[in-house]
């Protein structure tokens, strides 16, 4: 008996009814399932509840764009794709569109045969990933897109879904690198504003005297150099969400600001002083602490409340018990897919050093080792002396005065080996002992085990 061969299923969207219609009938002659949307809204509203391989969008629609639901499928479905169609092809575009994941791009007018062999182009790689892509990686991503099974970080989820249901300004901590833009991200894609854009504006990397001006947009002649009147990021993202990442490096002058923004739900443009008014939803993310700030006078206290309705704070990743050893075996099978490498497996001992290092960079800290090894490494195991040397010797360092001479002993000699790739000679160069000595200790009491 022939078992069903699922069908690959492509949603088109596109403003223009002749142009669905056209490859909707083109599409299906070829054995395709497809679904049409005229509009982004409705085409999130379809991936929300159908399973879609593929996504067909036209570039320029009237709303949200296509270049916005790119965004919105590369961050809430890691397994569907995206094919951008263009009337208006420039390299920009083109770049732009393959940069936020679209994989393939085609512009109008083309001929039913470039059509085809684009949309086959992107089942080939389709096929060739899921053949290579191991059960777990499905079924232990988030529906956020965040990896994660420790109690802390199912607290994040939690939140993620209460911020998600409301308007309220939302307060993101956490130290660097633990995911507070994926967390922003998740709550706007979550959010009923969904289909307006998410813009995320880095408070700390525009100079103070240039944030006004992007922030709320200047008139003509507003300074010099102003010669038209443009909009700032709060009229961009108008009926969505803005993100004012590291809020805490805005100047005092530029908090009273953005008070008054949250307070009258109004912005007024540089140069003018007609206000405006704004429907956007504010996120905040600080990884200084904003109540010591307040209390020495460079956070203003009445921000600090405004901002602070939901908090959301992520914990470090030092505190997310085994989800070290999840994200560890998702980066290595996402690089390993990316750079088509080996998937990387790890020593017992190996993936001890990553649970008990302190990753001071966090998530993102982890995602580097790991794209490093894959990169760097022959073979497929990754055993201690592999890890970087500063995450051997710190993760091996506990701190206190409860050690026993004979551990503190077993530490110092792991260390050292460690150091010298368990090269044991050199090792007991270092030591001041023998090798026989160095091999005894090894041996009996200290359970030193050479990596
Ligand atoms: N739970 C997670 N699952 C998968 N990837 C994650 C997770 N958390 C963070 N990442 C990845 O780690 C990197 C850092 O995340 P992100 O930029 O959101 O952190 P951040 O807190 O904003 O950092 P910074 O304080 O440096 O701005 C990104 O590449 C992100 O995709
Ligand atoms: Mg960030």
């Amino acid at each position: 008996m022939v078992s069903p061969v699922k069908k690959d299923s492509i949603l088109v969207v596109d403003d223009a009814p002749d142009t669905l219609e056209l490859l909707q009938r083109n599409l299906e002659s070829r054995g395709y399932q497809v679904l049409t949307a005229p509009h982004v809204m409705e085409a999130i509203e379809i991936l929300k509840t159908t399973a879609i391989d593929l996504v067909v969008t036209d570039l320029k629609m009237p709303g949200a764009s296509g270049m916005d639901l790119i965004r919105h499928v590369r961050e809430n479905f890691r397994d569907i794709e995206v094919m951008m169609i263009t009337g208006y092809p420039t390299i920009e575009t083109a770049v732009k569109a393959v940069k936020f994941g679209a994989e393939e791009y085609l512009s109008k007018p083309f001929t039913d045969t470039e059509l085809f062999s684009a949309v086959e182009k992107v089942f080939e790689k389709v096929h060739g990933r899921r053949m290579t892509r191991p059960a777990w990686h499905r079924s232990q991503t988030s529906p956020y897109g965040l990896i994660g099974e420790s109690e802390a970080m199912q607290n994040v989820f939690s939140a993620i879904a209460k911020a998600a249901s409301t308007s309220a300004t939302t307060l993101i901590t956490g130290e660097s690198g633990t995911g507070k833009e994926l967390v922003a991200r998740a709550i706007h894609y979550n959010s009923p504003r969904n289909s307006a854009p998410f813009v995320p504006v880095n408070c700390g990397a525009i100079p103070g005297e240039l944030l006004e001006s992007e922030l709320f947009g200047h008139i003509k002649g507003a300074f010099t150099g102003a010669t038209e009147t443009r909009a700032g990021f709060f009229q961009t993202a108008d009926g969505g969400t803005i993100f004012l990442d590291e809020i805490s490096e805005t100047s005092l002058s530029m908090q009273v600001k953005l008070l008054r923004v949250l307070q009258d739900k109004e912005v007024y443009m540089v140069g003018s002083t007609r206000p405006r008014k704004v429907d956007i939803r504010i996120l905040a993310s600080t990884n200084k602490d904003l109540v010591h700030l307040v209390k020495k006078g460079l956070f203003r206290e009445d921000l600090f409340f405004r901002l602070n309705v939901i908090t959301i704070e992520i914990p470090p990743l030092r505190e997310r018990g085994k989800d070290i050893f999840l994200l560890t075996q998702y980066f290595a099978t996402q690089f390993a897919e990316e750079l088509g490498k080996p998937k990387l497996r790890f020593s017992e001992n190996a993936l001890s050093v990553l649970k008990n290092y302190h990753w001071p960079g966090n998530v993102r800290e982890l995602e580097n080792v790991v794209q490093r090894l894959v990169v760097m490494t022959e073979g497929d195991l990754i055993e201690v002396p592999d890890l970087p040397s500063l995450m051997r010797f710190s993760a091996l360092q506990k701190t206190g005065l409860h050690r026993t001479l004979a551990e503190v002993e077993a530490e110092y000699i792991r260390n050292v080996l460690a150091s010298v790739e368990g090269n044991k000679t050199r090792a007991a160069e270092i030591l001041g002992i023998d090798r026989k000595t160095l091999r005894e200790k090894l041996n009996k009491k200290l359970k030193v085990t050479p990596s």
